[in-house]
């Protein structure tokens, strides 16, 4: 079996010729599948946008959100919708709400959404103002939130959604017993994972860009589950990084370019 990887595609910023283009190498590639790890569009297009790509590509579709596919909206009110959307479509797969796919005997396929949690880096030092903090009304909440009750509302969603993650693992391992699990998740969860310009982000920037408390989850059941190979795959920075924590857990990071999306890997189960 093969399946597409991308990440951070942003197609919200393409007209529709060239999202067109993209969505013929995806149909064209001989793949099985496709894995999106994030940042398909904003709030206000990215139903409409899933939707085209089922138009053009006939395979499964198995994603998770990124940041980005919030802007404009509500987390909240986003998952319903795209819940909803998963309903109505069979090719569209949305991760967190699925208890695990299992894509051949012995691979699982998982996924959660992820947010930075400031937990890496120096929050309180650093300058780092994502839009985030204005797009997404969690983050905002009707007027721009001070430093620490930003990061209180950075960490509630980050939390909330790395406490789904271990549960969904937990259950997902439990009833499957895989061999080898793939996890989508948008935020590098590792400092290491984390590179911009050829380097690991600086503290000013890890805040925003990693979630160690995904990291965690991740590390303290590849920890329990010696037996079961993790593979991770996430987004967010646009630049590529291969981490492996343990002999078990290898985390990659996607690189892209706006307006220039690609098929990030063709990964063989
Ligand atoms: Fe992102």
């Amino acid at each position: 079996m093969k399946l597409s990887w991308i990440t951070d595609i942003h197609l919200n910023f393409l007209n529709s010729f060239d999202r067109q283009n993209f969505y013929q190498k995806l149909a064209n590639n001989n793949t099985d599948a496709v894995l999106i790890s994030g940042d398909i569009a904003d709030a206000l297009t990215v139903s409409d946008i899933l939707i085209e790509i089922t138009q053009y590509v006939d395979k499964p579709i198995y994603f998770i959100l990124g940041n980005h596919d919030y802007y404009h909206g509500s987390v909240a009110k986003l998952r319903k919708s795209i819940s909803n959307l998963c309903q109505q479509y069979d090719q569209l797969h949305w991760l967190p709400q699925s208890k695990g796919v299992a894509l051949t005997q012995d691979v699982l396929l998982l996924g959660e959404d992820c947010w930075a949690d400031g937990r890496y880096g120096n929050y309180s030092n650093s300058s780092v103002t994502l839009n985030d903090s204005r797009m997404i009304k969690e983050l905002h909440e009707g007027s721009i939130l001070g430093k620490y009750q930003l990061l209180k509302a950075m960490q509630k969603l980050a939390d909330s959604d790395a406490d789904h993650l271990k549960v969904n693992l937990e259950s997902a391992i439990c009833r499957y017993h895989p061999k080898k699990l793939i996890i989508l998740i948008h935020i590098p969860p590792f400092v290491e994972s984390c590179m911009h310009e050829g380097q690991i982000s600086d503290d000013n920037y890890l805040p925003f860009f990693s979630s160690k408390v995904t990291g965690d989850v991740l590390l303290n059941s590849a920890r329990q589950n010696p037996e079961i190979e993790f593979l991770v795959l996430c987004g967010h920075t646009h630049s590529e990084s291969y981490h492996q924590p343990l002999p078990n857990l290898t985390v990659k990071a996607g690189s892209s370019e706006y307006m220039f999306p690609e098929i990030q890997e063709i990964i063989r189960i």
